[in-house]
């Protein structure tokens, strides 16, 4: 499974590429805002960071601005992907886009039939929003569920499934196990994945045994 970092803070991208373990990176508009920076001064400066995909959300509601926006945006480096939401019209510019071989992100997913429809329409991936479905009550692990039984009967559909929304650690163990491809994490719950309080114990002992022992390995 192929791990996103879902942040445009610089910091937080550049520790935890280091670590191996990040391949990619999802931006918002709401996340760019939040940086208080230039937005495409912040995606050309995460795209240096990380070889992989990163996302970039066109702002425009009609499909002739989203792929005006698409292709400025999509200047900005190679590694770039451009985001459109799970409109007709996001779906109009996803065809357009992935045409001219752009990759797709097509974001604000909350149904399987709208993922097929981001297929169908060529999206490199399709991001189903998890957390908000569970913050109205649904199981947003269904819809992962769904969405990988329906892609997989159809082998000729390539989209990846990007689980998006992501607010804990259950969440990227399940959707790991149901199949997504990649789930992109809030820094915090990268930060929580490799944390568990029997191997902080486990560790403690071992280090004063060690050091009980009066060894050196240097
Ligand atoms: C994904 O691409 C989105 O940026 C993000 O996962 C949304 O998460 P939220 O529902 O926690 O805002």
């Amino acid at each position: 499974m192929k791990f996103f970092i879902d942040s445009a803070d610089i910091e937080a991208i550049t520790e935890f590429t280091k670590s191996g373990m990040v391949d990619g990176v999802t931006t918002n508009p709401s996340i760019i805002a939040k940086s208080g920076r230039d937005f495409k001064d912040v995606i050309k400066e995460i795209c240096s960071i990380t070889s992989g995909p990163v996302s970039a959300e066109v702002t425009a509601t009609n499909a002739e601005g989203m792929i005006e926006e698409g292709l400025v945006l999509s200047k900005i480096a190679k590694n770039v992907a451009i985001k459109v939401p799970l409109t007709w019209a996001g779906l109009e510019a996803c065809k357009a886009l992935s045409d001219k071989k752009i990759m797709i992100n097509v974001t604000l997913c909350f149904s399987a039939t709208q993922a097929l429809l981001a297929a169908k329409a060529g999206a490199t991936f399709i991001s189903p929003f998890i957390g908000r479905l569970d913050d109205i009550g649904e199981d947003g692990m269904d819809l992962i569920r769904d969405i990988k039984t329906i892609y997989d009967n159809y082998p000729m559909l390539k989209t990846e499934i990007l689980a998006a929304s992501v607010r804990n650690i259950e969440h990227v163990k399940k959707a790991a196990l149901y199949g997504a491809d990649i789930a992109t994490l809030p820094p915090q719950v990268v930060s929580e994945l490799a944390n568990h309080p029997l191997t902080d114990k486990g560790l403690k002992a071992f280090l004063d045994d060690w050091n009980d022992s009066g060894q050196k390995i240097l």
